[in-house]
């Protein structure tokens, strides 16, 4: 049994954060593919729907232990970007977030004694340290050539086959 209410609200939040970033990293996808970046558009369609498999995950974890897994209200957020390297900046941002909460999440468990769910968001501590240092790499090579034509043209065919796991 989840005991603590502030954890189980704390983890109805970060189901609230997964589910945020599949739909942002959707909306991304879409941008993407409707200005011909298709390479982008499905790496980004599939980050989406890993984010939303984080969601099922934790929503599967509070409802096992005896909770309530309930959905949030969602923030809104913006369809409309410059280029593909502000897309990757946003992301990078956003993981960082991310991050921050998964940390102050695994915090919080540890103080409350629950070291069922601070051994439950260890997978989210380790998931994130890959996810930033993936988009870092990803920004890093987009800084590198991104700003010529044939670089934008080679990094969104980079991005194709990461998506085909190729990559
Ligand atoms: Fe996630
Ligand atoms: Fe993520």
């Amino acid at each position: 049994m989840i005991k603590n209410k502030k954890i189980e609200q704390a983890l109805i939040g970060q189901i609230k954060n997964e589910e945020h970033s599949s739909r942002l990293y959707m909306a991304m996808a879409s941008w993407c593919h409707a200005n011909g970046f298709h390479g982008a558009s499905k790496y980004l369609f599939k980050q989406s729907d890993e984010e939303r498999a984080h969601m099922l995950k934790i929503v599967n974890y509070v409802n096992e232990r005896g909770g309530h897994a309930t959905l949030s209200e969602l923030d809104n957020l913006t369809d409309n970007y410059k280029t593909l390297i502000e897309v990757f900046e946003k992301i990078l941002k956003h993981e960082e977030f991310i991050t921050t909460e998964i940390n102050n999440l695994y915090e919080e468990s540890m103080k409350s004694k629950d070291y069922a769910t601070a051994t439950f968001i260890q997978w989210f501590i380790t998931e994130q340290l890959e996810e930033e240092s993936t988009f870092q790499d990803i920004l890093d090579k987009m800084r590198m050539t991104g700003s010529t034509p044939g670089g934008v043209y080679w990094i969104d065919r980079e991005l194709a086959m990461i998506a085909a796991g190729r990559g």
